[in-house]
C-alpha cells in the first residue's frame, strides 16, 4: 500500500510543479517578479492540496525577498497518505524569469514527516555538492582545491576536465580564483543554485561540481534532489546579512557546524520535483503551442528506486 502511495506519490508531484511552472511562465520577461512568484505560488498551493498526502511545509518561500508565501507550517495535501515534510520554491530564480533568462523552474522536495532540517535564522550556507562516486571525499572545511583534487580521483579525471557551477556575485571572487588555480572550468550563473545542485548530483549533466554560497532553504532543497540521487552534498551556514549573522549570534548557533545530507535531510524517503519555466540547457521551458496546447519538461527523482524520470507534458488547456 505504501508502496502504491510513493509511486503515486512521485508522479503527483511533478503535476504540482507543472501547474506551477505554466501558471508563472506568462511572466516571463515581464519585470514583474513577485507576478510570477505569487502565480506559481497559488497553482502550488491549489495543487499540492489535491495530492493524497498529509504535508507540512518546512520550507516555504519568500522571507527572504518578501515573496509572496507558502508559510511554513501551512499543512497541504488531502488529509489522505503518508504524513510528509515539504520544500517549495515555487519560482527558483524570480529574476530569470521576470527577465526572460534561462533556466527559472518550479521546484519542490518532499521527504517523510519529521526529516527535513528547519534553517531557522540562517539565510545563506555554502554549499558543496557532487555525484555517487565522489560522495565519500568531500571535506567542505578543506579548500576548493583540495576537494577538486579528491574529486577528479574519485572520478577518474584530471582536475582539468571538471566543471563547476558557481553563483555570478562578488563573494565569489576568491572561490573562483581558487578553482581556477586548481584548474578546473567554471560556469558561472546569475541565479538558480537548486538547478546547479541537480546538475551536479546527476552524471553526465555538463557540471560536476556546485560550489559556493547560496540560499539555505534553497539548499535544502537541493539536498531532496540529492538524497534522492544518493549524491554527496555538505553545506555550512555562512550568514551574510545584517539581522541574519545577529540572530544567529543570538542563538549561539555554532557557524563550523558541517550541514550533512544526512542533517538536511534525515529520511532516505525523499521525492524531488521540477518543471522547467524558461528555457535552459536542462530543462526545457514552457511551451505556449498552437490552439492552446501546452508543453512543459519536468524531472522526478524518487530515492526509494533512484529512478530519474524526465516528463514531457502535453497539456490541452481549453480541455
Ligand atoms: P530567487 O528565486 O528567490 O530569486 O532565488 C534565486 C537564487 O539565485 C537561488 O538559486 C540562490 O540560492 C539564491 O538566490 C542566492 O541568493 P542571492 O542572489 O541573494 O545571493
Amino acid at each position: 500500500m505504501r508502496i502504491q502511495l510513493d509511486r503515486n506519490l512521485a508522479m503527483e508531484l511533478v503535476r504540482v510543479t507543472e501547474a506551477a511552472a505554466i501558471s508563472s511562465a506568462r511572466y516571463m520577461g515581464t519585470g514583474d517578479k513577485l507576478g510570477g512568484d505569487g502565480a506559481a505560488v497559488d497553482a502550488m498551493r491549489a495543487y499540492l492540496n489535491t495530492v493524497d498526502m498529509k504535508g507540512v511545509v518546512i520550507i516555504g518561500e519568500g522571507e527572504k525577498d518578501e515573496a509572496p508565501m507558502l508559510y511554513n507550517g501551512e499543512e497541504l495535501g488531502n488529509g489522505h497518505g503518508p504524513e510528509v515534510d515539504i520544500a517549495v520554491d515555487p519560482v527558483e530564480g524570480t529574476s530569470l524569469l521576470a527577465e526572460g533568462r534561462p533556466n527559472a523552474i518550479a521546484v519542490l522536495g518532499v521527504a517523510d514527516r519529521g526529516s527535513m532540517w528547519d534553517p531557522g535564522n540562517s539565510f545563506y550556507m555554502n554549499k558543496l555538492v557532487v555525484e555517487k562516486k565522489a560522495r565519500h571525499v568531500i571535506d567542505i572545511r578543506l579548500s576548493p582545491e583540495e576537494n577538486l583534487e579528491r574529486i577528479a580521483e574519485a572520478l577518474g579525471r584530471p582536475v582539468r576536465d571538471l566543471t563547476v557551477f558557481v553563483l555570478k556575485k562578488e563573494r565569489h571572487q576568491k572561490l573562483m580564483n581558487s578553482i581556477r588555480k586548481a584548474g578546473a572550468r567554471i560556469t558561472l550563473h546569475t541565479d538558480g543554485d537548486v538547478m546547479g545542485a541537480l546538475m551536479a548530483a546527476i552524471p553526465g549533466t555538463g557540471v560536476d561540481v556546485l560550489m559556493g554560497i547560496g540560499g539555505t532553504p534553497e539548499g535544502v532543497i537541493a539536498a531532496c534532489a540529492v538524497k534522492a540521487l544518493n549524491g554527496g552534498m555538505q553545506g555550512m551556514r555562512t550568514p551574510l546579512l545584517e539581522d541574519e549573522i545577529a540572530l544567529l549570534k543570538k542563538d549561539k548557533v555554532d557557524l563550523k557546524e558541517v550541514l550533512t545530507l544526512d542533517t538536511l535531510v534525515k529520511s532516505n524517503n525523499a521525492f524531488f520535483a521540477a518543471t522547467g519555466i524558461t528555457e535552459g540547457s536542462f530543462l526545457e521551458g514552457v511551451r505556449f503551442d498552437n490552439e492552446g496546447g501546452v508543453t512543459t519538461h519536468s524531472i522526478v527523482i524518487r530515492s526509494k528506486t533512484g529512478s530519474i524520470r524526465f516528463v514531457k507534458g502535453i497539456h490541452q488547456l481549453k480541455k
